[in-house]
């Protein structure tokens, strides 16, 4: 059987480190779908448009290539803005399907938004990972910090908001939880809980320890 595993949530919730972990412990090769949409945001800038110009995004979409999820500015306010706004454009989201659905073809954890509802809708495993919004910016937060970007806890919880807010209200596949996922809320639980009981639900769903 190949095993996929679907993550989807809004942003900051402990996706990628569950997914991460996941993968390592499982032998699955991991995709974060999101470095996808930052590439596609980084591109847009690069060429001097506006990331919510759909035919800039669009042709932004098209020119990627694998060695871009290297590049070094794919993280920070900058890029979590752009990536946002160019992934409300259908046709970006189309140019990236292929590439998705021939990566869990063999067997992955991939990390994103509309994974378990559109990329990979019969995936083996679907987890829907949240965690209160004040979390969410307090660990986002903290990675800034660790990172010597200077942002206050008001203005990173504010990105936060309405980020998830346009990613959760555009039309092309919006951030929900698939109707069979399972929701992993983290609020309360710290990167080894969340890995333990991520493990815990692939493993009484797939049947093996
Ligand atoms: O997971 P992330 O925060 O790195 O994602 C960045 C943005 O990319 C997110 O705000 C919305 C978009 N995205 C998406 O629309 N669909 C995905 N599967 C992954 C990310």
């Amino acid at each position: 059987m190949t095993l996929v595993i679907a993550i989807d949530g809004p942003a900051a919730a402990g996706k990628g480190t569950l997914a991460r972990r996941l993968a390592l412990a499982l032998g699955l090769a991991y995709l974060d779908t999101g470095l996808l949409y930052r590439v596609v945001g980084r591109r847009v800038l690069d060429a001097g448009a506006a990331p919510s110009d759909p035919a800039a995004a669009e042709t932004a979409a098209h020119a990627l290539v694998v060695t871009d999820l290297a590049r070094t500015d794919l993280r920070g306010p900058e890029a979590d803005q752009a990536s946002s706004l160019v992934a409300k454009v259908p046709g970006v989201r189309a140019a990236l399907l292929a590439f998705q659905r021939g990566f869990a073809s063999k067997g992955a954890v991939l990390d994103g938004r509309d994974i378990g509802t559109v990329v990979v809708p019969n995936a083996t495993v679907k987890l829907f990972v949240t965690a209160d919004l004040s979390a969410r910016a307090r660990r986002r937060w903290l990675e800034l910090q660790g990172r010597g970007i200077a942002a206050s806890l008001a203005q990173v919880e504010a990105e936060l908001q309405a980020r998830d807010a346009r990613d959760a209200a555009r039309e092309a596949a919006p951030l929900r939880a698939a109707a069979d996922a399972v929701v992993l809320d983290t609020t309360t639980l710290d990167a080894d809980a969340a890995f333990a009981r991520g493990l815990e639900i692939v493993q009484s769903r797939v049947g093996f320890a």
